[in-house]
């Protein structure tokens, strides 16, 4: 029999992404139906507040006219160019020139793909072709923390440090090395400081840089707040007691920005806040509030000029995607930043994050939660129990309030940037009565 309804055709033939399979196949679909600003609405017009800004990525909100009307008029004009062979089209040229003025320092150059786990890929894969071309081809392996989350492909999901982005998949493959988790509460020893758990990680660095030899390592790749990880934010002092170890091997610094760039910490970039002085950086996600799929791999010139050189003598250089710089996501783009500059959206973030991060920390004294942690506007509920995390999701879901658990203990909050303060408190107030559901 043909199936009728919407739950019924998913159920039938739908393939979902990071979902328990088994349950869904129980509980069927969360159709979502429309959106509005920060809210979405199911099919039969329930509200949702959507404080997970879908998967951390609608940072204008739903209903952004500027960015349909300009995605509309570049369906008219040129639907689709390729990159290949040195084709080129305004959207993509003005954006790499945008990306580049408001990039962290000596990011000059923009390679465009379509994911986050696409960026990264391209990004380990411009640190491998860039020994190559300074003649240290055997530096192949990648550095990456446990906890991480940085994709899904076979090479970024070999980065993440997530075991259930690994099981029954023969990952991670084995050039990537994971290093201690950046998690202060549940990694530090008894009586440790954060700035001295931030100096036993650089002194880890050390070690397995040591043992493994400078010279076979291409690459660190660190987000400047974990995200899908469990929202973990690195201990005082981390950054800037690993970067001259990195600078002093040559090991280049990747920064996945694919959730803190482009202003969720207040700053334009997390590089910004921290003080991270990146060869690489990967962003997506907010590039286009997600209208449209596009990713951005930014580089220096340094990083630049030896791959052309390298390109030049091999013929061409071999990596790009069908998809790299489409002139609609491009667009699209450009329209974001011109808003960002316009709203001055970081600014935005600043003025209502005191009040997002003082009701998250109000939350850290339920005795349900063992820490409430943040940064702008992102925020983590790390649960005592670490099965309350699902339990608080769903709690949420039923009080019309849309959040995340992740990194198997906790509860991540990642509303629009566009948030406003009334906004705020009705996403705590939410969150709230769904703590007090869990019970005893
Ligand atoms: C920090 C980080 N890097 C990479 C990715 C992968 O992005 P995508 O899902 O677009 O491949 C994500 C996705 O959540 C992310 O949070």
């Amino acid at each position: 029999m043909r199936p009728t309804t919407l739950a019924e055709a998913d159920l039938a033939h739908a393939f979902h992404p990071q979902t328990n399979l088994a349950a869904h196949a129980e509980t069927g679909p969360f159709l979502i139906a429309r959106g509005e600003g920060v809210f979405v609405e199911d099919e039969a017009g329930a509200r949702f507040l959507d404080a997970m800004a879908g998967l951390w990525c609608t940072g204008l909100g739903y209903s952004e006219p500027r960015l349909v009307e300009t995605a509309r008029r570049q369906l008219d004009k040129l639907p689709y160019c390729q990159s290949f062979g040195g084709r080129a089209h305004e959207p993509g040229i003005r954006l790499a020139e945008e990306l580049a003025a408001i990039a962290p320092e000596g990011l000059t150059r923009a390679f465009f793909a379509s994911s986050g786990s696409e960026a990264n890929d391209t990004a380990i894969k411009l640190a491998w072709y860039y020994g190559v071309a300074r003649g240290a081809p055997e530096r192949t392996t990648i550095l990456a923390r446990r906890r991480a989350y940085h994709g899904v492909t076979v090479a970024a999901a070999s980065l993440t440090g997530l075991p259930m982005m690994h099981g029954g998949f023969h990952l991670p493959h084995p050039f990537v090395v994971h290093l201690t988790a950046p998690h202060f509460v549940q990694q530090a020893r008894d009586g440790e400081t954060e700035a001295q758990f931030a100096r036993r990680l650089a002194a880890e660095l050390e070690e397995v840089i040591d043992r493994l030899g400078a010279s076979t390592i291409a690459a660190f790749i660190a987000e400047p707040v974990i995200g899908a990880g469990g929202v973990i934010l690195p201990p005082e002092g981390y950054f800037a007691a690993i970067q001259p170890i990195l600078r002093r091997h040559g090991i280049l610094l990747i920064a996945d920005e694919v959730i803190t760039g482009l202003g969720r910490l207040g700053s334009m970039w997390g590089c910004n806040h921290y003080g991270i002085q990146p060869d690489i950086l990967t962003c997506a996600k907010m590039l286009t509030s997600a209208y449209q799929p596009l990713s951005a791999v930014l580089v220096t010139e340094e990083v630049y000029t030896a791959i052309a050189a390298e390109a030049g003598r091999r013929g061409t250089f071999g990596h790009g995607f069908t998809y790299s710089g489409h002139p609609v996501a491009c667009a699209v783009a450009r329209e974001v930043l011109a808003i960002y500059r316009e709203r001055d959206i970081p600014g935005h973030v600043r003025a209502v994050a005191p009040r997002f991060q003082r009701r998250l920390a109000l939350l850290g004294q339920s005795r349900h939660v063992r820490e409430a942690r943040g940064l702008g506007l992102i925020g983590g509920l790390e649960m005592q129990k670490a099965q309350d995390a699902a339990r608080l999701e769903a709690a949420a879901r039923a009080n019309g309030l849309i959040v995340r658990a992740v990194g198997g203990d906790t509860v991540a909050l990642c509303p629009p940037l566009i948030i406003a303060e009334a906004e705020v408190d009705e996403l705590f107030d939410r969150l709230q009565s769904a703590l007090a559901a869990l019970g005893d």
